[in-house]
């Protein structure tokens, strides 16, 4: 963040200068450009900024009229909002397993769900996410969602550009199939503001519609609220900021998915990966690594993270714990999910940021290998 700063500091300095001057700081013309050149980059009609992406997730579940009594399905090897989201408007989750390889929802387990679930018809949706940047498979998404009817809701928090080639060629962005989708400007993902920030997408001008009226208190006109809507805006100062980065984000994920090459390459040439189990690159920009997640085998993760903080290198855990094992959901029908369980004791997030130096890539393969050949002696 600090370094991708003191590469575009004029830039976003100017862009803030001029908000500052123009004295509109709230729904003014650099939301409105932005939510235009976010939804001609993605691919969809509407883009309606909000103040996070949790919130863009509550308004987006609401849009659809989901309420209580229905069920939604989703992942539980994912951050809290996607699931507070259904629980916040009084309807129930329903967890599938992760797919072990790309850690994103088994959409398998979906189809069985939705072919056999004994409340069938009061499950209105699905939420994938498609989590660390890589894309679900958006054909078999399109294809779930005209065969069985559901709604779905894609949460593109961590995928903001990400893409899927379809089999006909095509190629579509996450969050341009989804009946609704979502992005997150947290500072950390890939198209991070310098604050809170949050976008609703859809293609659907009454979801569009509700979504716009909704962030502003229900209100169309000021002080007429016609739905009991929410305070939810994007502001200009983070819109202005967004609207330099998005100009520069296809060549951040191109640096990304270089530098998971590169981990790749040395995690193979060390002959680390009977330990390590590295993220395959996927095809183009269908990973847009927000995150380089490793497994690491055999019960040495907290280990390892404990001995790369000795040497200096920092790590992250995604996730500990999943949903359906957190002390808020346990009213929830309890859920056996074993690939999702395994994740949460494998898991760990390498340092990945478009600024990162070759060498200091090299620096935390070596710190690896040393664990290894130190702490094991294998
Ligand atoms: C998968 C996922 N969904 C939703 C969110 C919520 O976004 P925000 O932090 O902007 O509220 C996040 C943010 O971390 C996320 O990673």
């Amino acid at each position: 963040m600090t370094r991708q700063y003191g590469s575009l500091r004029d830039e976003i300095l100017t862009a803030v200068d001029s908000v500052f001057k123009s004295g509109r700081l709230i729904m003014g013309e650099n939301v409105e450009r932005f939510e235009e050149e976010i939804a001609n980059y993605l691919g969809v009609k509407h883009a309606i900024g909000v103040a996070n992406g949790s919130d863009a997730l509550y308004i987006a579940v609401k849009s659809l009229g989901i309420t209580h009594g229905d069920y939604v399905i989703t992942t539980a090897f994912t951050f809290f909002a996607t699931v507070s989201c259904i629980t916040r408007n009084n309807a129930t989750p329903i967890f599938v397993d992760i797919d072990e390889d790309t850690f994103n929802v088994d959409l398998d387990q979906i189809e069985h769900v939705l072919r056999t679930h004994p409340y069938r018809e009061k499950i209105k949706a699905v939420i994938p996410v498609h989590l660390f940047g890589r894309t679900v498979d958006l054909e078999r998404l399109e294809y779930i969602k005209h065969t069985y009817r559901v709604k779905i809701i894609e949460d593109c928090a961590q995928s903001v550009g990400s893409t899927w080639h379809f089999s006909n060629g095509e190629i579509k962005k996450s969050g341009s199939v989804g009946d609704v989708s979502i992005l997150s400007f947290f500072p950390t993902k890939n198209l991070g503001a310098h604050g809170d920030g949050g976008m609703i997408l859809t293609s659907d001008d009454r979801i569009a519609d509700f979504c716009r009226i909704f962030r502003v208190h229900g209100a169309r006109v000021k002080y007429f609220h016609e739905v009991e809507g929410i305070n939810s805006r994007l502001d200009e100062v983070q819109a202005a900021i967004l609207r330099v980065k998005l100009k520069k984000l296809d060549e951040y994920h191109r640096r990304r998915r270089e530098i998971a090459r590169l981990y790749n390459e040395l995690f193979e040439k060390f002959g680390l990966t009977q330990h390590i189990v590295c993220p395959s690159l996927g095809r183009d920009l269908d990973c847009i690594f927000h995150q380089y997640v490793v497994r690491v085998k055999k019960g040495h993760r907290d280990n390892l993270r404990l001995y790369l903080e000795s040497k200096g290198v920092e790590t992250a855990i995604y996730y500990p714990l999943g949903m359906h094992r957190q002390k808020c959901f346990s009213h929830l029908p309890s859920v056996e999910l074993e690939k999702t369980d395994r994740a949460c004791k494998e898991v760990l997030a390498l340092p990945m940021f478009p600024e990162l130096r070759e060498e200091e890539i090299e620096y935390v393969v070596s710190c690896v290998r040393d664990y290894f050949r130190e702490v094991c002696l294998c």
